[in-house]
């Protein structure tokens, strides 16, 4: 289901909150539209927190370092340059 969460294309998910699909209800009613594309918006935050990309983890100067760093110290997250 997760890989096939992620596939849905953000107006899958806005039409079924929308409309409803088979069992599941509209939610037109109770969640306005700016707050259902927020939903997927926070969906597919989670989804790429759950399945990060080299390039999500590259941050800079940041605790994780650059891409790369995730596989060169058997799993460990090194720590932070200014670490004490
Ligand atoms: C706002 C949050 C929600 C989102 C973003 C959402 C999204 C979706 C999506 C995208 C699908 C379609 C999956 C597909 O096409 O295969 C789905 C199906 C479904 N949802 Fe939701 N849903 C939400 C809330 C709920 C809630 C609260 C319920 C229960 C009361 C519910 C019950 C269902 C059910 C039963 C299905 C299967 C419908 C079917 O047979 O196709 N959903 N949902």
């Amino acid at each position: 289901m997760a890989d096939k969460a992620r596939a849905f294309k953000d107006g899958h998910i806005y039409h079924v909150m929308t409309m409803g699909q088979n069992t599941m209800p509209s939610y037109a009613r109770q969640i306005t539209a700016i707050e259902r594309w927020a939903i997927i918006d926070y969906v597919r935050a989670l989804q790429r927190s759950q399945a990060p990309t080299a390039e999500d983890l590259a941050t800079s100067g940041g605790a994780i370092g650059k891409a790369g760093d995730l596989s060169t110290t058997s799993g460990a997250v090194r720590k932070p340059s200014n670490a004490k």
